[in-house]
Parts: structure tokens; C-alpha cells; sequence
């Protein structure tokens, strides 16, 4: 069965045809800068261009950098604040014409890995972490799902939140070299791991590559590995969670 998958961005929309049976992308990626300010009105017209661009008819799942409630946005750290109490998944129909099933990216990046990635058969608790513009949490017990765990918006220090003081985009504001990067980046581990006592933590959105960079600076008690989807777990997971 072939799904429409979506992740929404706080630089960038992507989708791809996913097999779900598989975790293949069955076409090219399409990425489609996100509008500027994140408004709901501008996200959703861009969801309908990237509807429009793989000429889309069939079930969608879209991948959103927020706390979802049944098709519902509850938070906006890097989206416009008016998403707040916005049901997507209706805006979304609205814009397409489409069923649209609404999922936190970094559960749906956390979804593909334990479905086809490093997470696949691991019992006990994993979490993935995804690293962009914000931090994103997705936790799994038993290779199951509980949704919405959200670390990287814990306040810290100074910093409004953690996300602030370690994600990607801390890197590039600050101009932290991937040592400097790397240790914030731990200390924000060692949280996770004090929160949630995982058994494994896997590293995925766009920095998750770079864990070369970085790994030496990683000397938290847990296994710490990247989902070897790179950049692509938002879109899987986002289409696995429309199946
Ligand atoms: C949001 C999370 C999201 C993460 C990654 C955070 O700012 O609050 O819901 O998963 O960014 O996009």
C-alpha cells in the first residue's frame, strides 16, 4: 500500500510516496520552503501544493512540530502561535480534499525507526530524538508508542527551553563548533535519560547525519545510535501512522 507521507518543518515541507509495507520511498522527496511565520493558512496552502505536486488522491500523513491531540495542534514552539487549538487534520481537508491523519514528527521519525529501522524488535524503552530547528521526543515502550512525550520544551537554565540551548538551530545561532555543540547536546541527553531511563537512544532529523561531528562529546550512560533513515523517518513514519 502506497501513502502520501508529509513533515512539516520549521524551515522545510517534505513529502514522498511511501510504501508502508516496506518504509521505501516510492518516489523522489519534495521539499517546499515553510512559509515564512508559520501561519495555518500558508502552511496549509503549501500542503495542497505538495498534494498537487505527486498529483495525490489517496490517504496522507503529515509529520507536525507540535503536541497533536487527536488531529488537533495543543503547542507551537516554532510555528505561529495561532496553530494552537487548530485541528489539522480538518484545515488540511479543507485546503485538499484529503484525509489527512496528524502525528508529532519526531513520534512519526520515532515510528519508521521502530518499524524498520535501528528501533525494529527492541523491547524495553527507546526514545528518538529528533535534532533541527527544535528538539523533538518520540518514546516507545515495547515497540509501542506513547505519544507526545515533549523534552526538548522543558525550560533550562536561561534558555526559555532546552530546545533553545542544544537543538541544531542553538549550533548555528550561537556559531558553536560541534564540540561545543556536542557537550550541550549531552547535557540535554543526560535529562532525557534521567526523565525517561531509556534503553537506547536513536538520533534522527537533519544534524543526526553529522553524529560524527559530535559522538565523541557523548558520554551519557545509554546506547546513543543514528536512524539510519536519515532524513526520511518524518516522512515514513508520518505515512505508517495513516495506514
Ligand atoms: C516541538 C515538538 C517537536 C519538536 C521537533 C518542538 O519545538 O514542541 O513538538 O516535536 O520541536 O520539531
Amino acid at each position: 500500500m502506497e501513502i502520501l507521507g508529509i513533515d512539516v518543518g520549521g524551515t522545510g515541507i517534505k513529502g514522498a510516496i511511501v510504501n508502508i509495507e516496506t518504509g521505501e520511498l516510492v518516489s523522489e522527496k519534495h521539499r517546499i520552503p515553510t512559509p515564512k511565520g508559520a501561519m495555518p493558512s500558508d502552511v496549509a496552502e503549501e500542503i495542497a501544493e505538495m498534494v498537487n505536486h505527486f498529483n495525490w488522491k489517496g490517504k496522507v500523513g503529515c509529520g507536525f512540530p507540535s503536541i497533536i491531540s487527536h488531529g488537533k495542534v495543543m503547542s507551537a514552539s516554532n510555528i505561529h502561535k495561532s496553530w494552537i487549538g487548530i485541528q489539522a487534520d480538518d484545515l488540511f481537508k479543507q485546503h485538499t480534499g484529503l484525509d489527512f491523519k496528524i502525528v508529532n514528527d519526531a513520534d512519526a521519525a520515532g515510528l519508521a525507526a521502530m518499524t524498520f529501522g535501528s528501533g525494529k524488535g527492541h523491547k524495553g524503552s527507546v526514545i528518538m530524538i529528533t535534532i533541527g530547528t527544535g528538539l523533538g521526543s518520540g518514546l516507545f515502550h515495547d515497540g509501542k508508542l506513547i505519544p507526545n512525550i515533549e523534552l526538548g520544551t522543558i525550560p533550562y537554565k536561561k534558555y526559555k527551553y532546552y530546545e533553545h540551548y542544544a537543538a541544531d538551530s542553538a549550533r548555528k545561532r550561537e556559531d558553536l563548533s560541534y564540540k561545543e555543540w556536542g557537550k550541550r547536546f549531552n547535557n540535554f541527553l543526560e535529562f532525557v535519560v534521567q526523565v525517561v531511563s531509556p534503553d537506547l537512544i536513536i538520533l534522527g532529523g537533519g544534524a543526526s547525519k553529522k553524529i560524527d561531528k559530535f559522538k565523541d562529546q557523548l558520554t551519557v550512560s545509554v546506547p546513543v545510535i543514528a536512524s539510519q533513515f536519515e532524513n526520511e523517518a518524518g516522512i515514513v513514519g508520518a505515512a505508517l501512522k495513516a495506514k
